[in-house]
């Protein structure tokens, strides 16, 4: 028989073999026979070697067009069992239809936003709106509108992110060290108008970093201006947070505090819920928790906000967002919070 007759032949048989072929691994087997590596196609076409020069061309033309047809062939075929094997098992009820499918798993909100929500919800019963400020601030607004000049040794108690593109500018920025500035940006915003906002979101200060701090960390900010508030609002406002969050009951203590934004300031403390006051790690035996900065509008900073402070007063207060979950969850280690282990993750 001529290589080219025997092309033939392997067609044949090849196609042949293929409809008596009823099984995944026949068909497997067939194509190994046929254009496997070392099939008879495939040892067929290696013989072109032996044909005169002149009738090379043609011979390799044939052998690759047949190739194709079995290939295609193949795969038509295998469709084609794959097709009938599914609808025997569905004939047999091999395939239960009703079977509910596999459960895609669910995430859950991060324990940080969840403690979020819950002061948004707080706050909102008592009329305070969320307002966005930006994570990347200006030097003034994170300090000098805030009545905290260069020269100022309160500049100290915050670490700071300078962002570098601009050094030697007017507008030097950086990563916010507190949620203050937005101050400015809301009463620049609303002034003349009173206004109660809440301002959200991530602070960041160059800090070591223990179970006790991190170099970013979450504050909600608070703001109430109008033509009559005072310091009895403020720690109202505060009580009345305390009991909402941590439970019904609580007490809150005032301390005088210092900061160059508020004046007078003040530091508030909850009574301990997990002791009640009576002392425990916890509260390091002290019997209070605190919970915020806080403190009457200086009329510096009502000014850069764009309100006449003969006129207007307000209060602001600074929550830490981490700590009180950490109080309230019991949670031992704020870095738990940035750590994306799932472990700890789950539990909230
Ligand atoms: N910005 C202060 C801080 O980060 C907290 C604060 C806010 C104090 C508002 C008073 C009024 O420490």
């Amino acid at each position: 028989m001529s290589p080219f007759d025997e092309l033939e032949q392997v067609r044949a048989d090849a196609l042949d073999a293929l409809t008596a072929c009823t099984t995944l691994p026949a068909l497997a087997a067939w194509e190994k026979q046929y254009l496997g590596r070392k099939g008879q196609l495939t040892r067929l076409t290696r013989a072109v070697g032996t044909l005169p020069k002149e009738e090379r061309p043609t011979f390799g033309k044939r052998a690759n067009a047949i190739k194709q047809e079995l290939t295609a062939a193949h795969e038509a075929r295998l469709a084609q069992v794959k097709q009938e094997a599914l609808s025997k098992d569905l004939a047999q009820g091999a395939v239960d239809v009703t079977l509910p499918g596999r459960p895609v798993a669910l995430g859950h909100l991060h324990l940080t936003t969840q403690t979020l929500r819950q002061l948004y919800a707080i706050f909102a019963q008592m009329g305070f709106e969320v307002y966005e400020a930006p994570d990347v601030e200006l030097e003034a607004y994170n300090f000098d509108l805030l009545n905290i000049p260069a020269y100022h040794p309160a500049r100290d108690m915050w670490d700071t992110f300078w962002v570098r593109d601009e050094p030697h500018s007017e507008a030097r920025r950086l990563l916010r060290t507190h949620t203050s500035p937005g101050q400015i940006r809301a009463m620049r915003e609303r002034a003349p108008q009173p206004l109660r906002v809440i301002l959200p979101g991530k602070v960041y200060r160059y800090e070591q970093i223990t179970t006790r701090s991190e170099h970013q960390f979450y504050q909600v900010e608070g703001l109430a201006v109008g033509r009559t508030i005072t310091m009895t609002d403020l720690i109202g406002t505060m009580h009345q947070f305390a009991e909402l969050f941590y439970g019904a009951g609580r007490k809150i203590r005032v301390r005088s505090s210092y900061f160059p934004f508020t004046e007078p300031s003040i530091e508030i403390d909850t009574d301990c819920i997990l002791c009640g006051g009576k002392g425990c790690s916890v509260c390091k035996y002290t019997g209070w928790l605190e919970i915020a900065g806080a403190g009457m509008v200086h009329p510096v900073v009502l000014q850069n906000g764009g309100y006449d402070p003969a006129e207007w007063s307000g209060f602001a207060f600074g929550l830490g967002v981490e700590r009180p979950a950490m109080m309230k969850y019991g949670v031992k280690d704020i870095r738990y919070f940035y750590g994306n282990d799932l472990r700890f993750l789950r539990q909230f």
